[in-house]
């Protein structure tokens, strides 16, 4: 089964209800008829703050473009204040939620541990995941980035299933390019992906797994780099920060990944 590319904005603390709208007009006027040919060959994935996902998803009906949370807690309901669980995240209508950004656990404290919890309760809501991995410049140094990864995933998809994993999407996203403008080499990142992939055989029994999860670029992706990244036999799609909060920009991606 071929992988199907995923392109996913990540929109961060970023646009008002008014400005999440135009955003999406935007790309809805300037699609220039792809639209169609999208829901074919790509699947298409903006994720807004909290407050404009309702917004967003009224916007984006009867197009293919699939809307997602930033994030999730485990609990469904309590004393967690300033959290959002993911039986009210699926009220809303997303489909999709990233988990473990490196932006949550270097400002928030998001460790593994709470990833693999974030995880197993998007997962129990029916929603997709995209759990982020990736190391620091330093670690990269240090000649730590395969140990750093892998403990990274271990510990996040611990206890999911082969079955669960169908719902289950990893984005490689190398710290020190995230916002930076220093891209990481199409050799670079086709490395780690093809490394998380060997690692996926060896964590699951069905090689359909390592086959069939898709592994995201993230990481200063923009409309000059991404075609040659999305070209990589490991690559399935990117994870987009910046280039995502303008309509010409993200589309020039989703029309590189067709
Ligand atoms: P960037 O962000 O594309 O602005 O580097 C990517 C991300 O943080 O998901």
């Amino acid at each position: 089964m071929a992988r199907k590319i995923l392109i996913a904005g990540n929109w961060k603390m970023n646009k008002t209800g008014a400005e999440v709208a135009q955003l999406i007009k935007d790309m809805k006027a300037n699609c220039g008829g792809c639209c169609c040919a999208v829901a074919d060959k790509v699947e298409v994935l903006v994720c807004p703050p909290f407050t404009t996902l309702s917004a967003v998803i009224a916007e984006a009906a009867g197009t293919p473009l699939e809307v997602g949370a930033q994030n999730i807690h485990w609990e469904d309901n309590g004393a967690f204040t300033g959290e959002i669980s993911g039986s009210m995240l699926k009220e809303t209508g997303v489909t999709h939620v990233i988990i473990g950004h490196s932006e949550r656990r270097q400002y928030f404290g998001e460790t593994d541990e709470t990833v693999n919890k974030r995880l197993k309760a998007a997962l129990k809501n029916g929603l997709t995941a995209i759990v982020c991995i990736g190391e620091t410049l330093q670690e990269r140094q240090l000649g730590v980035t395969e140990a750093i990864i892998e403990r990274q995933v271990r510990i996040a998809l611990s206890g999911i299933t082969a079955e669960q994993m169908k719902n289950v999407v990893l984005a490689y996203e190398p710290v020190w390019a995230i916002g930076t403008g220093e891209v990481a080499t199409n050799e670079q990142a086709q490395a780690v992906h093809a490394f998380v992939r060997a690692l996926l055989g060896k964590l699951y029994a069905c090689p359909c797994v390592a086959e069939n999860t898709r592994i995201l670029y993230g990481g200063s992706m923009k409309p000059g780099n991404a075609a040659g990244l999305l070209a990589q036999p490991d690559i399935d799609g990117g994870l987009i920060g910046g280039a995502a909060l303008k309509a010409a920009d993200f589309l020039a991606i989703i029309k590189a990944a067709m």
